[in-house]
């Protein structure tokens, strides 16, 4: 079963294939309308699942509008629809999914819940965000980077913040397609040392900085996120960002950067938070193609998972 549950666990070469292809189906579409179908009808007759256990804009629109340009259909099912781990064990929803479905995307909690999921499906299943990681976001987000500046191997990727779960698919990225990361942010909201340990199993070099201006100096990428993620307690709102302010992403620190150093950002964003609307709307945002390259790299996902 070809599943997608994380960039670590994905050969680097198939990584690289998949977004060669997003790439080329996303000039194919150049022009059209959104809901044009592709020439290309890959998913044919195909039904996907997409499961959220958590609110989502980006994931679920790209994900939707992904499966019709391929010809499939979606089922779009909230964790209030389904009885998963609640009434009914994960594993048994698993094996009642694959009688239905061709392809499961699930955004959840806990990533066991995803890898049970997969562990018991008959069919595909894609991570579309868990407490820990967000491979889908940040494999558009190397592509991202890539229609902008090339290659990204041996390039520096400064992440400012929490170093959350985009933060640990970015290490992962770092050690599939070769780039340096350097960490910076307060010690308590570091990475988990698996992370960090995986992209210098690489040989890459991920840096700890706790000075923000430090860090920046010589990078090609400054990447942030929300002080407070969806699965952070609301009580820990005061203290993060205390915590976390030296850490914004503002015109300052990005004039510390190389001088054609881009911004990233997720998104949903807290203006004037982790990143200034100068820095979002500026020159060295691509914020926006990060998010419409979502809908490109899941559609090469989806076609890897399937063989299609
Ligand atoms: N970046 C991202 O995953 O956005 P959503 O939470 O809106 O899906």
């Amino acid at each position: 079963m070809t599943h997608f549950l994380d960039l670590h666990k994905t050969d680097a070469g198939e990584l690289r294939r998949i977004i060669t292809d997003a790439a080329r189906m996303k000039a194919a579409r150049l022009g059209r309308p959104r809901g044009a179908p592709d020439d290309e009808q890959p998913l044919d007759g195909q039904m996907v699942a997409l499961i959220f256990e958590k609110p989502s804009t980006r994931t679920r629109v790209s994900f939707d509008l992904g499966v019709r340009q391929m010809g499939g259909q979606t089922m779009v099912l909230s964790g209030r629809d389904i009885q998963l781990g609640h009434g009914e064990t994960i594993a048994d929803t698993a094996r009642v999914l694959s009688r239905y479905v061709d392809l499961i995307m699930i955004r959840t909690f806990e990533e066991q819940t995803l890898l049970e999921l997969a562990e018991y499906a008959d069919v595909p299943v894609i991570n579309g965000l868990t407490d820990r990681t967000h491979p889908c976001q940040v494999l558009a987000d190397v592509m991202t980077y890539e229609e902008h500046r090339g290659s990204i191997a041996g390039r520096k990727v400064v992440w400012s913040g929490d170093g959350n779960n985009v933060c640990a698919s970015f290490l992962h990225a770092a050690g599939q397609f070769g780039f340096d990361l350097t960490f910076t942010g307060p010690e308590t909201l570091e990475p988990e040392a698996g992370f960090i340990d995986f992209a210098r199993s690489r040989g890459v070099r991920v840096g700890i900085e706790r000075d923000p201006h430090k860090a920046v100096a010589g990078a090609d990428l400054i990447v942030t996120d929300t002080w407070v993620s969806m699965h952070d307690p609301q009580s820990a709102r005061e203290r993060r960002h205390n915590q976390l302010r030296p850490y914004q992403v503002n015109e300052r620190l990005m004039a510390g950067a190389k001088p054609d150093a881009l911004f990233m950002h997720c998104l949903p964003a807290h203006r004037e938070e982790e990143a200034t609307s100068a820095v979002m709307d500026g020159r060295h945002s691509v914020i926006f193609d990060e998010a419409e390259n979502r809908l490109h790299a899941q559609k090469a996902i989806m076609r890897w998972c399937l063989g299609t």
